[in-house]
């Protein structure tokens, strides 16, 4: 017996990374999926976006499992893509009954060098797509008096971060529909939770252009420095730079029947991140080298 045995879930942003596994952790547990996926490069990031053949292996693993998946090349920038997956994941399965927000990029600058076309895309994506995933599914859940939806933010929704303003402000942006959604649909039935993760380990945060700006500069990033850095952000060491099933464990409890009595959670898969006290990193670090420490 599966935890979501009769279950339908949507998920976007499933053709890798998180979503990837939120697929196929929620189809392990008995559930049909439905995933929306831009597959296709967006230029404010500084790495790519998932590929059509990403989006194709998140088909033939759900299918491996036995259930069902309708995968369709979408955009969380338009209700119209996602209004269409809803309606035909209601027409084939009958019912949708977990939503999980998850499509999201990252744009890295300085704050006063950030374009208004990359503001506006990280803001649409991240936040403007939070909100119509939402709505794509409200009246649907409205009408059965039930469901579960599931937000991913950041610890960026509740602490700043050097160089990706618009990715921060869209995540805290995200923590004001939880809060009010949760409100609002509550009488509902419907549960509306936030998962806030620390560094995961997919390509958004070990592509080479995210592991340079980490880094401070072109060419310098790499992955154990992404490691050793990780490590620095949280409590729990040896999981620190975060298997991607560690938030899918999250989105399952959320998603299940054990949360039932559960909505409006700021839940954080961090490793402990939130609980170590704040430096002035540029700083600390800038101090430490002048004092010959080195990061080894
Ligand atoms: N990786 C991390 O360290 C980290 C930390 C905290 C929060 N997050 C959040 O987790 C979520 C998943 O990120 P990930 O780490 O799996 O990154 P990822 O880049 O591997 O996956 C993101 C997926 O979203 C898709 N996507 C991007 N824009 C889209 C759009 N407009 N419409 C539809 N799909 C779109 C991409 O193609 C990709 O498949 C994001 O919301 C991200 O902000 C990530």
């Amino acid at each position: 017996m599966g935890r979501l045995d009769g279950k339908v879930a949507l998920i976007t942003g499933g053709a890798r990374g998180q979503g990837r596994s939120h697929a196929l952790t929620l189809a392990r547990e008995g559930a049909d999926v439905l995933v929306l996926d831009v597959a296709a490069d967006i230029g404010a990031a500084a790495y790519g976006m998932a590929t059509p053949e990403d989006l194709a292996r998140t088909i033939s693993e759900v299918e491996a499992l036995g259930r069902r998946i309708i995968a369709v090349e979408g955009d969380v920038r338009s209700q119209e893509d996602l209004d269409q997956l809803v309606e035909r994941g209601i027409s084939t399965f009958g019912k949708i009954d977990i939503g999980v927000a998850n499509a999201g990029i990252v744009s890295f600058d300085e704050l006063w060098k950030i374009s208004e076309d990359d503001w506006a895309t990280v803001i649409d994506i991240n936040l403007s797509g939070v909100w119509r995933t939402v709505k794509a599914l409200a009246p649907h859940m409205i009408e059965r008096r039930e469901g579960s939806l599931i937000l991913i933010s950041s610890t960026n929704a509740h602490e700043g971060g050097e160089y990706r303003l618009s990715y921060v402000a869209a995540k805290h942006g995200v923590s004001g529909i939880v809060r009010s959604a949760a409100l609002e649909l509550g009488q509902y039935g419907i549960r509306v939770n936030e998962v806030c993760p620390g560094v995961v380990d997919t390509p958004m945060m070990n592509s080479q252009g995210t592991l340079d700006w980490l880094a401070g500069g072109e060419g310098l990033g790499t992955p154990d420095l992404v490691r050793k850095a990780a490590e620095s952000f949280c409590v729990l060491a040896d999981e620190a730079l975060l298997d991607p099933q560690r938030i899918s464990d999250a989105v399952l409890w959320l998603a299940s029947e054990e949360s039932r009595a559960v909505t409006g959670l700021e839940m954080h898969v961090d490793a402990g991140h939130r609980l170590l006290p704040g430096i002035n990193a540029p700083t600390f670090y800038n101090q430490a080298y002048a004092a010959g420490i080195s990061a080894d």
